[in-house]
């Protein structure tokens, strides 16, 4: 086949039209209400015990921010008028670069992980004090209370043992005691996207979705009338294990090579973590087509990363990024314009179908809180895809148009950053008004 009609067809494979995206849409509110009905579904529709905050919330709050293999925490203070300021911040990873230590592999066990945790933890409380604690603990969690959430299972290829099953602020309590840390005192734990949309509707009142678009994937909403109370409630969707989804042959080939295949269905497809394998996989197909020329390092997994698929997508005609990443990361020198064109044609495909996977849950969503769209919604995003990756967010603006026609100017999406760590000592806040 000619190198043109090769790649015209894998990218069109990658491609979703506007009648793709609204009926994706549609088998997503599906599944959004048959989740919250309980009845099986994709998405889990998990409680938080929380909603809007009030924006009153004031004091000195501790939150730790725990969403893949880097950990921040944080002092931060609220001012009871919807600000906040972060006054202390410790970033570390849980997986040493030099290889000294792995608490995020098979061999690694819960409770050094927490205890690694809780010593960091000691670090930054403030002392003579007990601070309230908030935990942002970004995987899916049976939620039983406010403070109180169990790991259904690891997601974002963490595998660390003795964790999936137990009540998480019960391991960050112990490990506190065993470090005698006893001025942190857990009070409120939540997922990323619900600490990202409590930041958000600490000042924005038209705010009731909040996603994650970064390593992983995920979406919550305020759900105005919960099933279990009655009253407004944010409800974790973990929308990363939607599965309504067109799947090409290289997502079944990642799917089949991951920790947990046939788990993740939409989250595979589109964060931050598998964008670079869909890239690398689909160019090992173009390098088994003969259209590019023998590789090895299409064999090695994360070769292709998400600062590449940037230079990629803002490349200008003389393709010098595609031929930089062509040369410096594959070790493919000489390639012919034809090749580079394959090469930015397929990356190009595969970011802007996550965008658009992405707006079409948005979509989804706002078809089940407010199906004319009568109201403003803001949709408040965090992560490096939304943040940084080159017209992801006027990508996913394009789709909701495409869905939602002119009543799209009613939703805009906002850059909620940090959201996540403000978020946890928001609900932290929350946690201590409710119970001093
Ligand atoms: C997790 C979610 C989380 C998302 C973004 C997913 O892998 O299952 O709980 O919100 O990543 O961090």
């Amino acid at each position: 086949m000619e190198i043109k009609d090769y790649v015209a067809k894998l990218s069109a494979a990658f491609a979703l039209g506007s009648a793709d995206l609204s009926a994706i849409a549609i088998a997503f509110k599906k599944a959004l209400q048959e989740g919250l009905a309980g009845k099986p579904s994709p998405l889990r529709m998990l409680p938080s015990f929380i909603a809007d905050p009030t924006g009153k919330e004031a004091g000195e709050v501790l939150a730790v921010d725990f969403g893949g293999t880097n950990v921040r925490i944080i002092k931060v203070a609220l001012d009871g008028k919807g600000g906040s300021r972060i006054e202390n911040i410790l970033k570390f990873p849980l997986k040493a670069a030099d290889g000294s230590y792995d608490h995020v592999s098979a061999k690694a066990q819960g409770d050094e992980l927490f205890d690694y945790i809780a010593a960091k933890i000691g670090e930054i409380a403030p002392s003579g004090t007990m601070a309230p604690l908030g935990h942002t603990f970004s995987f899916p969690c049976e939620q039983k209370s406010l403070n109180s959430a169990f790991l259904i299972h690891w997601t974002k290829e963490i595998r660390t043992k003795g964790v999936e099953g137990k009540d998480v602020t019960e391991l960050l309590k112990a490990a506190l005691a065993r470090k005698g840390v006893n001025n942190a005192k857990p009070v409120a734990v939540i997922n990323d996207t619900v600490g990202t949309l409590l930041t958000a509707a600490y000042s924005d009142s038209d705010a009731d979705i909040a996603s994650i678009c970064g390593t992983g994937h995920n979406t919550c909403y305020l759900e105005p009338r919960h099933p279990l109370s009655g009253k407004p409630m944010i409800v974790n969707m973990e929308s990363g294990n939607f599965d309504a989804v067109p799947q090409t042959q290289v997502d079944a080939e990642l799917d089949a090579a991951s920790e947990m295949p046939g788990r993740q269905k939409l989250e595979k497809m589109v964060s931050g973590y598998y964008l670079g394998e869909i890239v690398r996989l689909s160019l090992r197909r173009m390098r088994d087509e003969g259209i590019l020329p023998a590789c090895p390092a299409l064999e090695e997994r994360h070769i292709v990363r998400g600062m590449d698929i940037d230079s990629i997508l803002i490349d200008s005609v003389d393709l010098k990024s595609t031929r930089a990443f062509a040369s410096e990361r594959l070790g493919l020198a000489t390639l012919e314009m034809s090749q580079l064109t394959a090469i930015k044609t397929i990356n190009d495909a595969i970011a802007l179908r996550s965008a658009r996977l992405v707006a079409a849950t948005y979509a989804g969503t706002l078809m089940l809180i407010d199906p004319e769209l009568k109201r403003r919604h803001s949709i408040a995003i965090d992560g490096t895809l939304y943040e940084k990756m080159p017209g992801y967010g006027a990508n996913i603006s394009m789709a909701l148009c495409e869905i939602f026609g002119d009543k799209a100017k009613q939703v805009k999406t906002v850059l909620a950053k940090d959201g996540s760590g403000i978020g946890a000592a928001i609900a932290a806040a929350v946690a201590a008004r409710a119970s001093p």
